[in-house]
């Protein structure tokens, strides 16, 4: 079997098993996992849903492609994340001041405060769906003591993962969304295979799905709603499988890989810095950002950018604000979220993968302050 046969299953379970969930649904990619969260959750027209502008795209686009109205959230300056009071005061902006579901982005691998955002999503009535596709391994240590996995959904609906090659395992392209509740557990199976159900407890039509003597008939199955193919092959699965019992591994190699950036770039604050850190989020950290003054430090981040690239080191900007974009920017009008445009200013995400070792980390260090500072000239002293 090369599609949804024992190989999706096995991965499912694998998964479900490593982040504490009841059940997990693996899908084609992250993006179709944002879909078949919103579309399991309901939410489609006439719905709004909040979604922090610093993500990639596909955290908006999908609500919005299932047909829900987006309101960006603004984060922290300083690490990136959306937290509580962004959401208050994107509820405020809101149509008639509510929404139906927020999705908050764990970004760069760090966990949001899941708790405080429930808080307020829970006092507005509404879903959540975290978009973890950077979190994988992440772990959040709640006020009690207890390790709570990103993924278990202790504090949302559901939450989804993306297993694109950059991300902490890969698959080629693959996504999943993890799920507790039974019932959205079959609704995230509905979507995934174009809205089909060939469960009898869900038929609605009684008599063509079964015969005379009450079994269901072995060919029978009923279309719940108009849907897509989104589903993930035992090939990407069995890629998948391999790639999870690394994972801790590959976990452990980027802390190791983050502390080194931590410690050579330190004599470089407050020029560059790391992301503010939350420690009750141990982070199986994705990207290595840091946020960098380029006003002070007198040169441009493209410059920078094309420098590096010239020394054979790729650096990244994630992400220019999705509120930004031309599609939602004219839908929905110009937003100010300083936050958020503070963040883009300053970001600048330097390389970060479990086959890096450290020399490689030294060299990226060097190149960037090479740009920074030229060749012969030394880091400024760094201020108190
Ligand atoms: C935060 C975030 N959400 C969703 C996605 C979508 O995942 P995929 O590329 O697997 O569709 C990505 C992928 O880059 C992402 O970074």
């Amino acid at each position: 079997m090369l599609t949804t046969g024992p190989l999706v299953e096995g991965f499912e379970r694998a998964l479900a098993q490593s982040i504490g969930a009841r059940e997990t649904i693996a899908c084609s990619n992250g993006t179709s996992a944002l879909y078949l969260a919103a579309r399991a959750l309901g939410l489609g027209s006439g719905h709004t849903v909040i979604v922090p502008a610093i993500t990639f795209v596909a955290t908006a686009s999908a609500p919005h492609l299932a047909g829900a109205e987006i309101v960006f959230a603004d984060v922290d300056a300083e690490s990136g994340l959306m937290r509580a009071q962004d959401l208050e005061a994107a509820l405020a902006r809101a149509p008639h001041g509510r929404a139906d579901a927020v999705f908050p982005v764990h970004y760069a691998g760090q966990s949001c405060d899941m708790a405080e955002i429930a808080e307020v999503a829970r006092l507005n009535r509404m879903k959540i769906v975290e978009d973890a596709a950077h979190a994988l391994g992440t772990v959040w240590a709640d006020a009690d003591g207890g390790l709570l996995p990103v993924g278990a959904n202790a504090f949302s609906d559901l939450t989804i993962f993306s297993f694109h090659p950059v991300k902490t395992i890969a698959m080629g392209e693959g996504g999943a969304v993890s799920a507790n509740d039974p019932e959205l557990i079959r609704g995230l199976k509905r979507v995934r295979n174009h809205g089909l159900t060939r469960e009898p407890l869900e038929f609605v039509r009684v008599d063509a799905a079964f015969d005379a003597t009450g079994a269901v008939n072995p060919w029978y199955y009923e279309l719940e709603s108009a849907g897509f193919n989104w589903r993930i092959s035992d090939i990407n699965c069995a890629l998948g499988l391999s790639q999870l019992a690394k994972l801790q591994r590959f976990v452990n190699a980027r802390r190791v890989l983050t502390e080194c950036y931590d410690e050579l770039l330190a004599p470089l604050a407050p020029l560059v810095q790391p992301l503010k850190r939350d420690p009750r989020s141990l982070t199986a950290w994705h990207l290595y950002a840091v946020r960098i003054n380029f006003g002070d430090a007198g040169i441009e981040r493209a410059q920078v950018m094309r420098g590096m690239a010239t020394d054979g080191i790729g650096t990244q900007v994630h992400y220019i604000p999705v509120h930004r974009q031309p599609y939602y920017a004219e839908r929905y009008g110009a937003t100010s979220l300083p936050g958020a445009e503070a963040y883009y200013a300053s970001t600048l995400t330097l390389p970060l993968h479990p086959a890096m070792s450290e020399v490689d980390v030294v060299r990226v260090v060097r190149a960037l302050k090479k740009q920074l500072f030229g060749l012969e000239k030394k880091p400024p002293a760094r201020s108190a």
